[in-house]
């Protein structure tokens, strides 16, 4: 149980590593993608993960949409852990959590019309018939903001916002309790990305359903988040309640991103934009991975990693998270 009703998904020290070699002759290396990532999600909640690119957001997606299985760490859904699942059970599992992707036009079959794309998770999962999955293919149009003359229309008619309202109604056709959304509105214009946020909260509020909200905007999630994980190099460096991590950020890696976030500058003359480049996954800085790229860093952050503990009513990984913020 949370602290509003209990968990539709809860993910415990989470880890995702990749075998990779980088030349013929190269010996196999470890990208940590995910590197030990925990938090408890309730319906009708929204949790917003922000990070770099390169930083493991969608490794993390496709963890939770069990598109992968983690190589350690544990994963719940609705309370039934998802690594002892049977396949029966992982179908239903699947069924239960739907992603949205950043660029609907790769996730939608491009020779499949609007109304075939809408009723095939019907198809697969329900056994309504052809009438009933039409009703409720119009109905979930409509209420994504769709006509009518859309359903025998393809993917490539539609504009990129369109394109997103349309994946956003197959991942709601089942009724699912969670929804990891993936980038949802980092390819399109600030206008329709207004709107489409805006329909996803409404839908939330509709139907109760619970986000992963994936964006390396914090702009974007300031918005429509409740928590907050942010990530650096597949761990999380800051996570909580979103007031407490947007009013006040502990981590200096959080300060830099919202200094980076035009829409959000406070005026705050301590922040200091972001520096240097990610460092490479193959080889994360020791002590602390952010050490190399931070204002505050000093002998300790070189030499070990800190831990997460609790500043100010959220988890920081900082040496120095007292005196940074707050
Ligand atoms: N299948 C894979 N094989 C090897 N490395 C991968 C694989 N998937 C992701 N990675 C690496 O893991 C890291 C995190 O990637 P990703 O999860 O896509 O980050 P983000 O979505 O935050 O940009 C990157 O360094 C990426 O190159
Ligand atoms: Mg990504």
């Amino acid at each position: 149980m949370s602290a509003h009703g209990p968990a539709v998904l809860e993910a415990v020290d989470l880890c995702r590593h990749y075998p990779v070699r980088r030349g013929l002759l190269q010996p196999v290396q470890t990208v940590r993608a995910l590197d030990g990532v925990s938090f408890t999600l309730a319906a009708g909640r929204t949790l917003a993960v922000v990070g770099e690119s390169g930083c493991g957001k969608s490794t993390l997606a496709r963890l939770l949409t069990l598109i992968e299985a983690p190589t350690s760490g544990a994963l719940a859904l609705l309370g039934d852990d998802c690594s002892a699942s049977t396949a029966a059970q992982r179908r239903e599992a699947q069924r239960r959590v739907q992603m949205v992707f950043q660029n609907p036009y790769g996730s939608l079959n491009p020779r499949q019309k609007i109304g075939a794309i809408l009723a095939e998770p019907l198809k697969i999962h329900t056994k309504l018939d052809a009438a009933a999955r039409e009703a409720a293919v119009r109905a979930l149009m409509t209420r994504v903001g769709l006509r009518p003359e859309h359903h025998d229309r393809y993917p490539h008619m539609f504009s990129g916002g369109q394109r997103q309202r349309v994946a956003i109604a197959r991942a709601l056709m089942l009724r699912p309790a969670v929804v990891v959304a993936d980038e949802p509105v980092s390819a399109l214009d600030v206008s329709i990305q207004a709107q489409v946020l805006n329909l996803l909260l409404e839908l939330q509020e509709e139907t109760g359903v619970a986000y992963v909200f994936i964006s390396h905007d914090l702009a974007v999630v300031r918005h429509i988040a409740d928590e907050v994980l942010v990530m650096y190099l597949g761990r999380a460096v800051e996570q909580g309640p979103a007031d407490a991590v947007f009013s006040a950020p502990r981590h200096p890696y959080t300060r830099a991103l919202l200094a980076a976030a035009p829409r959000l500058d406070a005026g705050d003359s301590e922040r200091v934009p972001l520096r240097g480049e990610l460092p490479s996954p193959l080889s994360p800085p020791a002590g602390c991975a952010f050490h190399t790229r931070c204002p505050f860093a000093d002998g300790e952050c070189a030499q070990s990693r800190p831990a997460p503990r609790i500043v100010d009513g959220r988890l920081v990984a900082c040496h120095h998270a007292e005196r940074i913020g707050g």
